[in-house]
């Protein structure tokens, strides 16, 4: 089976001061995490969808799931300390339900709500060929690394580099048994799920995301989200 676990469980600090954390506050006519949602239950090649986050918003999320997505088969969860302690918990989740070696999970963070049905679908199909898979796009500025933040210490190859967006993808059971695997000393520099593939040398496919994909993390960012809301109205989201 193919499982949407959707990553709720922040708190939405560097949006500053707000009364609800940022996935709830409203998009357009329904909250962000909505929006989110909807794309993983529209989808024909999701069969659950998993929603983790912070222990207290459980009922809060169970209910406005309830007044916006009608029929849903949403299963709301607690979510982790860490975004990756919040992946374990939907992969745990999904394991103690069903503990087929091909089941796969297409996490995403709630806080993009604009992704769309060719992303959710390739990163399915992608998750067959490879041990995980990343959603990227190509760098357009130059990409200037600096180990202590005061010189350049590289600058790579342009061409060659690519943003993180999400979804990551991967089978359950795999992940679960790399995470184990790790090192705590791994597990201090692992700041992204596909990085445990990359440090075990396994290898992660790429899927193309989209510039208007972005993740909503401060005011600004929700200013252009809501400008954007409109004009994707009418292109293929
Ligand atoms: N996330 C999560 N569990 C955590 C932390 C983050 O599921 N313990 C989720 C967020 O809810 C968000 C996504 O991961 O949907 C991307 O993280 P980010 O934008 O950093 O969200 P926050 O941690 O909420 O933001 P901030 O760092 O500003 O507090």
């Amino acid at each position: 089976m193919n499982f949407g676990g959707i990553l709720a469980g922040g708190q939405g600090t560097r949006m500053g001061k707000t009364d609800l954390p940022k996935q709830f506050l409203m998009l357009g006519e329904k909250p962000i995490i909505i929006h989110t949602i909807e794309q993983f239950l529209v989808s024909p090649v999701i069969d659950e969808v998993i929603v983790a986050v912070p222990d207290n918003w459980i009922s809060y999320t169970q209910d406005i799931v309830d007044k916006y997505c009608s029929n849903n088969s949403v299963h709301i969860i607690q979510g982790g300390s860490s975004r990756n302690d919040t992946i374990m918990n939907v992969c745990k989740y999904i394991s103690e339900k069903s503990n087929d070696e091909e089941n796969i999970v297409v996490t995403h963070d709630a806080v993009r709500p604009f992704i769309t049905q060719r992303i959710i679908k390739d990163n399915v199909e992608e998750c067959r060929k490879y041990d995980a898979v990343d959603t990227v796009i190509p760098a357009t500025d130059t990409i200037v690394e600096s180990k202590n933040g005061e010189v350049i210490s590289n600058i790579p190859i342009r061409g060659e580099m690519y943003q993180g967006q999400t979804p990551q993808s991967f089978k359950v059971k795999e992940f679960i048994n790399q995470y184990n695997n790790l090192t705590e000393e791994e597990k201090q520099i692992l700041t992204d799920a596909c990085k445990v593939y990359v440090l075990k040398q396994k290898q992660v496919g790429l899927v193309k995301g989209e510039l208007y994909n972005m993740k909503i993390t401060t005011k600004h960012d929700l200013k252009m989200a809501k400008l954007m809301l409109n004009n994707l109205d009418n292109e293929e989201v």
